[in-house]
């Protein structure tokens, strides 16, 4: 696997793999890589003849109180990793590569509407941050398909959204969430869970699955939500929300509709987990 730290370099790779007839995968990252990042790059491979990757904990996503700072860094094993699962080159930007004019300066994204609900309320600014350096990925690395996991399922939106919206010729592949064997999806914020917290952080996949069945009854989508943000808050998690949603992540009105999913953001001392679940996924 080659390392590139200059995007020229990286776009020459690309351009000779493309005019070979090679199909161009990519799997942007924030690092901190575990089984969940090698999965998506799996699938890239499976839509792909070459498999980029990019490490850049990006700045303009992160909230002035949020874990900027101490996000993990673990560079030498994600670079080890993913030499190991077959990945052909790895991106590594600086700040100043993405971001020559600065984070301040720099040309911004908005994506209305989709940003503003959900982890968007209670992250302003997350998302168009998340939109802003995805298109910048975009630009740099020119894929032909990337892939992003379903655990993120409101970014993978935004991501479909802005990918359409912007007019990339890019296959946007989703990725099944993988999770822990007692149910807790795969993050990078797991390591943050101290002590009892990483038993108790299983509590919201089983709530996921009580909203599931509770809808499988047919009870008010409106009593659902209530009675599992009271059994997170009494698990001892503050909830920020436990909803269920179209797939299109407006409001559902009845429980029979097709294509719901229950998504669930909560903190258990200073780390925020999200999760969600397709109901009629299998
Ligand atoms: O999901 C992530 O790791 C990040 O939000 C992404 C897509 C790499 C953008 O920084």
């Amino acid at each position: 696997m080659n390392t590139f730290k200059s995007v020229a370099e990286l776009r020459r790779r690309v351009s000779e793999w493309r005019s070979q007839g090679q199909r161009v995968g990519f799997v942007p990252t924030m690092g901190n890589l575990h089984a969940g990042h090698f999965a998506l790059v799996e699938l890239a491979r499976q839509h792909s003849d070459k498999v980029v990757a990019s490490i850049f904990v990006n700045p303009t996503q992160f909230g002035p109180n949020e874990d900027y700072a101490r996000y993990p860094r673990t560079p030498d094993s994600d670079i080890a990793g993913l030499a190991a699962k077959g990945c052909d080159a790895l991106l590594l930007p600086s700040v100043e590569e993405m971001y020559p004019f600065g984070t301040i300066g720099c040309v911004q994204m908005h994506v209305p509407g989709i940003t503003d609900i959900l982890d968007g309320a209670h992250r302003p600014g997350h998302f168009n941050g998340v939109a802003q350096v995805v298109a910048r990925l975009f630009n740099m690395v020119q894929p032909d398909a990337s892939v992003f996991g379903r655990k993120d399922y409101q970014q993978l939106q935004v991501i479909r959204y802005m990918a359409t919206e912007m007019s990339f010729p890019i296959e946007i592949v989703p990725a099944p969430t993988l999770r822990e064997p007692d149910g807790l999806a795969m993050s990078s914020r797991n390591q943050y869970l101290q002590g009892d917290e990483r038993q108790t952080a299983t509590f919201i996949y089983q709530t996921l699955c009580f909203m599931r069945e509770q809808r499988g009854h047919g009870f008010p989508i409106d009593a659902i939500e209530a009675e599992a943000e009271q059994r997170l808050t009494m698990a001892g998690f503050s909830v920020d929300y436990a909803e269920i949603r179209r797939s299109d992540l407006m409001r559902a009105k009845s429980p029979e509709e097709p294509g719901l999913l229950a998504l669930i953001a909560a903190r258990l001392g200073r780390t925020r987990l999200i999760d969600n679940l397709e109901f009629d996924s299998a």
